[in-house]
């Protein structure tokens, strides 16, 4: 099992969207495959919550407003994807270490929401993890965001955390004099996967319809699924991942 953080100390750039897409992208058998994933084999995916927002519970109306929050997974409406739901609870739990390698043999991939600070839980998170991807907004993101992430990257690894960056992911992407520019300057320092996320209001469409970015079919449902521009934009990303992780493993 390979497991992702999506993590970024900024607040509101995209990181549940994102997890919940890249995940249940990869679990309905609409990217590539993961390599060592047997011919035929399901693909079988986990989410993990890990924010007290609960934003990704929400996502999948797996949400518990009262409940203790558990190490267990439960399913959604996906077959093979499966969420550890967070809530409130999870901001005063004792034991912030996470933990998911008894499911190793149930999941092929896990992909860990944090949330917008650098506390225990993303602590916890971030010492689970293989790897990270980090998504960012060009638009909060001036050639000092770029310093002041440098600078966090080099405090985790100093710390001791030694979850490798996967991949640095634009999100709200759209027209700006400064685009081109900004994402040069990424892909110098930083991995920066080639796709972009546009900005686009099927993302707020899809956390009111609870429904992931490629189950949207519009409001008469006159579109084919995958049409919408961030759908068939995270599944970009998803197959670069499975790419990048290819190469990594043949190292
Ligand atoms: N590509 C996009 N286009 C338009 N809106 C987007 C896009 N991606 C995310 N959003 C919207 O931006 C808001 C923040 O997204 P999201 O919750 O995924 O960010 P986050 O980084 O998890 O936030 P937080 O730090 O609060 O957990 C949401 O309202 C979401 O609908
Ligand atoms: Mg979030």
């Amino acid at each position: 099992m390979i497991k992702i953080a999506v993590y970024s100390l900024k607040g509101g750039v995209g990181k549940t969207i994102t997890a919940a897409n890249l995940g249940h992208l990869y679990a309905t058998h609409r990217t590539k495959k993961l390599k060592g994933t047997k011919r035929n084999s399901l693909r079988r995916v986990l989410l993990v919550d890990r924010d007290p927002q609960g934003n990704l519970s929400q996502y999948f109306s797996r949400y518990d407003v009262d409940g203790p929050v558990q190490l267990k997974p439960v399913g959604t409406e996906w077959p093979w994807l499966d969420i550890i739901p967070g809530n409130l609870s999870l901001s005063g739990i004792e034991d912030v270490a996470l933990d998911v390698d008894c499911f190793a043999d149930d999941y092929d991939l896990c992909l860990i929401d944090c949330p917008p600070a650098l506390g225990k839980l993303t602590a916890g998170a971030l010492r689970c993890a293989d790897y990270l991807i980090i998504p960012i907004r060009l638009d909060a993101f001036s050639t000092h965001g770029l310093e002041n992430l440098m600078q966090q990257l080099s405090y985790l690894q100093e710390a001791g955390f030694d979850a490798k960056v996967l991949g640095v992911l634009v999100t709200h992407d759209e027209p700006a004099w400064y685009r081109d520019d900004v994402k040069a300057l990424l892909g110098e320092r930083l991995p920066l996967f080639t796709t972009a996320i546009s900005r686009s209001a099927w993302v707020a469409e899809s956390t009111i319809e609870h429904k992931p970015l490629a189950e949207l079919t519009g409001p008469d449902h006159h579109l084919k699924p995958m049409c919408i521009k961030p759908a068939w934009q995270y599944r970009r990303v998803m197959n670069e991942i499975v790419d990048r992780l290819s190469k990594l493993d043949r190292r």
